[in-house]
């Protein structure tokens, strides 16, 4: 169903259009998808443009996502279960216009081609064969965090990108939805459209591989201190890592305890029960990177610096501090708190040598919509 993107050739619009009469895996999406075109007319006659912008944080997995069983639409082999995280955040603004021969896309102010826009180029379609729009579109992006700082940006960009695009066409979907079509984008997305504490579902279908929240962002006050120990871009990222999943022997054993290890989670958090929390935290981000590990060819994540902060992390917790470590497909370390201790494990962090920098970030919000303008 994809095609090439960043292609400006004039046959793209007859083939988005053909796509609109076939992209329907059931004949319930393709009346739903019938129904937003005629509603898209209604909105759209006598505009060129098409405008909305949206804002998405950001989320770190406490059980991971790691490797799928549909790669083509990120169907995820296990579930997963994740926070989002407050002060940071993707803003995204999409443009519909009939003036576009091609997809634009700028992040942080900056002309972005090849693979960037090829990704954000697909994800595009999959809108288009949605809310049934047959012109390319304009999008901005920008980050209010580094790259580099150790936070995964594609969740926030592609949850944004789906809110503001589906906006911009003038269609509301349910959250459900809206989660599920972000998923195509960046597997992590699907968890950034709901708010506060996340569960996202793994399963076959499409529409049954969502994401919802378990518990909104005042039902526990806990805070990521990431600690900072390597700006640099990792050689291998999450797409091509989670290609490599199924190589690991030890894979199909992190897949088949990970249901019983959600429920574990999803219990110490709706009981706030902070040393059940760190337990099974820490547990299934060992897992997963001993999935990494094992991998042929193997993905090395941690650094000297990463093995140190996770044992000074026990040390502390040991000592009584409510913390606990998880890594993603990078060299950082999350350092999971509750807020009163955020500050401690902040200024045990910044006392090590190794610790470049330290960010911190509470729990945050769902995806929402910050601008919706109705075009010239
Ligand atoms: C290690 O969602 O970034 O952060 O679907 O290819 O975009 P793509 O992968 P992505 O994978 C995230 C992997 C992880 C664990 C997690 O966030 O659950």
């Amino acid at each position: 169903m994809m095609i090439s993107s960043g292609s400006g050739c004039k046959d793209r619009i007859q083939y988005l259009k053909w796509t609109l009469t076939i992209f329907a895996p059931n004949k319930a999406l393709f009346k739903l998808q019938e129904q937003n075109i005629v509603r898209n007319r209604k909105v759209t006659m006598p505009m060129t443009q098409q405008r909305a912008t949206a804002r998405a944080h950001p989320n770190i997995a406490f059980v991971k996502y790691w490797g799928n069983r549909n790669h083509a639409l990120r169907l995820p082999s296990s579930p997963s279960l994740s926070m989002n995280l407050a002060g940071l955040h993707a803003e995204t603004t999409v443009t519909w216009a009939d003036e576009l021969d091609e997809d634009i896309f700028t992040l942080n102010d900056q002309r972005m081609t090849g693979e960037s826009l090829s990704r954000v180029s697909r994800h595009l379609d999959a809108l288009r064969a949605r809310l049934g729009i047959a012109k390319f579109a304009a999008v901005e992006s920008h980050n209010n965090f580094p790259t580099g700082a150790g936070i995964a940006s594609s969740a926030a960009a592609f949850a944004a990108l789906t809110l503001a695009g589906t906006a911009a066409a003038g269609v509301s979907l349910d959250e459900r939805e809206l989660s599920a079509i972000a998923r195509l984008g960046s597997g992590s997305a699907a968890r950034s459209i709901p708010s506060g504490f996340v569960q996202w579902h793994a399963a076959d279908q499409h529409e049954q591989s969502y994401a919802e929240s378990i518990a909104p962002p005042d039902h526990w006050a806990l805070v990521d201190v990431i600690a900072v120990v390597s700006q640099s871009h990792k050689a291998v990222g999450s797409t091509e890592g989670h290609r490599s999943a199924e190589t690991s022997d030890l894979q199909g054993a992190r897949v088949a305890g990970a249901a019983e290890r959600l429920a574990i989670c999803r219990q110490a958090i709706l009981e706030r029960d902070f040393t059940s929390l760190a337990e099974v935290v820490e547990h299934d981000s060992n897992l997963m990177h001993a999935v990494m590990m094992t991998s042929r060819p193997p993905l090395f994540y941690w650094q000297p610096a990463s093995l140190l902060i996770m044992e000074k992390v026990r040390q502390w917790r040991a000592e009584g501090l409510r913390v606990c470590y998880t890594l993603d497909a990078g060299a950082n370390v999350h350092c999971i708190c509750v807020k009163d201790d955020a500050d401690a494990v902040t200024q045990a962090l910044g006392r090590l040598s190794e610790v470049q920098e330290v960010r911190t970030a509470g729990v945050g919000g769902g995806a929402v919509i910050i601008e919706h303008s109705l075009p010239t």
